[in-house]
């Protein structure tokens, strides 16, 4: 009977409109990922992918709202690293982080910039570290609260130059740029969908990317590698998941969708705009989200332990 039940699911799969949840603020990086994915998809699905917004600690609250949704493929899950990192960050997570969970695929890696307030002193990274050791008690590091990609990319610079800095967290990312942007922090590490225009106007100042490669929107700005922080890099990876227990070829569906918006131009032009790529078909399938998801918890788990920072 089952297994006569998944086949008929995946011949009229999906029958009406499927809500995306992204666990963060629309207008936001992770939203705007989840948008272009989204409107892609659903012109595959012949069906609308509704983006819902529901954010808080972290990213927790959405992720939780979807492991306790019904497992039929009509709410489905677009998280960052977040996922992993929450998973030893948070005490008490509503959900097991990797049981509660069917996976669909990866979606994209986008780069982190360091930068800066645009008056502030140092002129490069080096001058950075330099400077951050000489007045630790006062320079300041913006985040988008606990559990956001600012806060993990701070507390891995933090690590790499072995100086702990006054973090100060923000309610979002826009909040965080808004006072990074009037001069009111110092400085912070965070996403080139928050970071590009800024950048590129001239309001902040970037010390470094922490990709493995350089930008191609900005050749001229060194890794964090290239610039003296040897090994420092944090990509922010985005997933797509459904409840536990969604059909598998239901969640196969999905991937074969989701491969296909990764090829669609038009996203592809836009991540470009952003500073990222659309990972490669290979990368957006169940078993390379599965291996990302488990080797990014193994990785966080001791710099956050080292850090401290936890949320209850
Ligand atoms: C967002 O979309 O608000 C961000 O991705 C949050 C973050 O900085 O992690």
């Amino acid at each position: 009977v089952s297994l006569f039940a998944a086949s008929a699911s995946a011949q009229t799969y999906p029958e009406r409109s499927i809500t995306m949840v992204v666990p963060f603020s629309a207008g936001g990086p992770t939203d705007t990922v989840a948008r272009l994915v989204a409107e892609s998809m659903s012109k595959d699905l012949g069906q609308q992918i509704i983006v819902e917004n529901v954010g808080g600690a972290g990213g927790t609250l959405g992720a939780g709202r979807v492991a306790q949704a019904d497992p039929d493929g009509y709410t489905i899950l677009l998280h960052h690293i977040g996922m992993a990192t929450s998973a030893t960050l948070y005490r008490k997570l509503a959900y097991d982080t990797l049981n509660a969970f069917e996976y669909v695929g990866l979606v994209t890696e986008v780069p982190m910039t360091i930068v800066a307030r645009k008056d502030f002193e140092p002129t490069d990274l080096k001058g950075l570290i330099e400077y951050a050791k000489a007045n630790k008690d006062t320079v300041t590091v913006a985040n988008a609260g606990i559990g956001a990609a600012s806060h993990l990319c701070g507390m891995m610079f933090m690590s790499a130059i072995e100086t702990p800095l006054t973090t100060v967290p923000y309610k979002g990312t826009g909040p965080a740029m808004t006072d990074l942007l009037g001069g009111q922090v110092d400085i912070m590490c965070d996403q080139t969908t928050n970071t590009t225009k800024q950048i590129q106007g001239g309001t902040i100042k970037a010390y470094a990317t922490t990709s493995p490669k350089r930008l191609k929107i900005f050749p001229d700005l060194p890794t964090a590698e290239e610039a003296g922080l040897k090994g420092f890099q944090v990509g922010i990876w985005h997933g797509v998941y459904a409840p536990k227990g969604t059909p598998a070829d239901v969640t196969d569906r999905l991937s074969k969708s989701l491969q296909k918006a990764l090829k669609d131009e038009n996203v592809a032009a836009r991540f470009a705009e952003l500073g990222t790529e659309p990972s490669s078909e290979a990368d957006a399938t169940p078993a390379a989200l599965k291996a990302k998801l488990e080797s990014e918890i193994a990785r966080w788990k001791p710099v956050i332990e080292a850090a401290g920072q936890y949320a209850d």
